[in-house]
């Protein structure tokens, strides 16, 4: 469905009511649920929206098309008091400056490719590299720098979909692929992503989304207080320019044992550089199913991550610097954030021991992941 005005207000009319209905006490505090748009200026000379969705317990998700990237999940904590747990910004002009990925969607290969080059077949291609000789998050233009074409969905709850057509060729990949990706926030406070795609040549596929979280909501407060337990059993090694070995190591007895809950911090210190890894996710990415927990005792804030993927990137927020200010007005600094990005494992193109993640014609790529947030009163 096309956007209309008519959508937006029925949409906030008919999802209005409802939250009235089971929120009477609140009913004034709270915004109405929905979905609204708003003008948010220009990136590649073309107007950009920032879409903010509400479900009926006050929770927003603001979107915006340019890169399709989440500026702010704002959540009540323990005292109900609210704030975003993501780190991002107010306005479309910090983004253009290049953030390291803040919220955004990453394609068309998250992750890196080792030399910016692969085969299929008897053909080899060469994709841009901008991580010294690889390619990293879809190369120098990824999914994240670009404007993506913005549908709401029509349902109970407020969903937005985005759309992109990656043209053959672009950043060196094979293929036009054709991209969507749909985010919906659901009355449960889940933060649902299904990525969808379709291509007219073999070609890499592997979306995600490149969401920092910090639960307390400040990220003048490390993350290295968070609890966070990941079901693995393994976990993918890297060499110096972070490219797996091929290798699947158990991490048993090692600092990436987090298969019962532990704090960030307490083994950060023995993995040189800090955590930048792939879990291999015992659930292999056969359905749906709930993989990783990470959750702060201050603001009493869980999340729970539930994905289709096979692999979990956890990074601990290595490579922040100070540069950028969130819009809280502080600094994201060294460890004031972390991303849990779902995803087929780094370089697969080039290690034939990792599961696929070659699309080909006739092919649906098709992943879903969930990010759900809870609160421990
Ligand atoms: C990667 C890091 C990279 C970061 C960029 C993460 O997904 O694993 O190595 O530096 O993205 O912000």
């Amino acid at each position: 469905m096309k956007w209309t005005s008519a959508f937006l207000t029925a949409g906030l009319l008919v999802m209005g009511t409802a939250a009235c209905n089971n929120q009477e006490k609140t009913a004034s505090e709270t915004p109405a649920a929905g979905i609204s748009k708003q003008a948010w200026g220009q990136a590649d000379g073309q107007t950009v929206d920032l879409y903010s969705l509400t479900n009926s317990k006050g929770t927003i998700v603001k979107i915006t098309n340019y890169g399709g990237i989440v500026t702010s999940f704002i959540t009540k904590d323990k005292n109900d008091a609210a704030s975003s747990i993501v780190v991002g910004f107010d306005s479309i002009a910090q983004y253009l400056q290049s953030p390291p990925y803040f919220g955004a969607i990453i394609g068309r290969y998250g992750n890196r490719i080792g030399g910016g080059k692969f085969s299929i077949g008897d053909q080899t291609y060469s994709l841009a590299t901008n991580d010294g000789a690889n390619h990293l998050h879809g190369g120098i233009k990824g999914f994240d720098k670009v404007i993506w074409t913005a549908d709401p969905v029509s349902d109970t709850v407020a969903s937005l979909s985005l759309h992109y057509l990656s043209k053959d060729g672009e950043e060196g990949y094979p293929g036009n692929l054709d991209v969507t990706v749909k985010y919906t926030l659901t009355d449960e406070d889940e933060l649902r992503i299904e990525y969808d795609a379709t291509t007219d040549k073999p070609s890499p596929v592997n979306l995600t989304n490149h969401s920092y979280f910090n639960l307390t909501g400040d990220v003048q407060a490390t993350i290295l207080d968070h609890q966070l337990q990941i079901d693995a059993n393994g976990y993918t090694p890297v060499d110096a320019g972070l490219i797996p070995t091929g290798e699947i190591k158990a991490v048993a007895g090692t600092p990436f044992d987090f298969t019962t809950a532990n704090s960030i911090g307490s083994r950060i210190d023995s993995v040189e550089g800090g955590y930048d890894h792939n879990w291999v996710l015992n659930s292999k990415g056969s359905s749906l199913q709930k993989v990783a927990t990470l959750s702060d005792s201050v603001s009493g804030r869980y999340l729970e991550v539930f994905t289709t993927e096979p692999g979990l990137q956890f990074y601990s927020g290595n490579f922040l610097d100070g540069k950028f200010i969130n819009h809280t007005g502080s600094a994201v600094k060294l460890r004031s954030a972390l991303c849990l990005e779902t995803q087929h494992f780094p370089d697969s193109p080039n290690k034939k021991e990792f599961p696929s993640t070659i699309l080909e014609p006739g092919q649906k790529y098709h992943s879903v992941t969930v990010y759900k947030v809870g609160v421990k009163k």
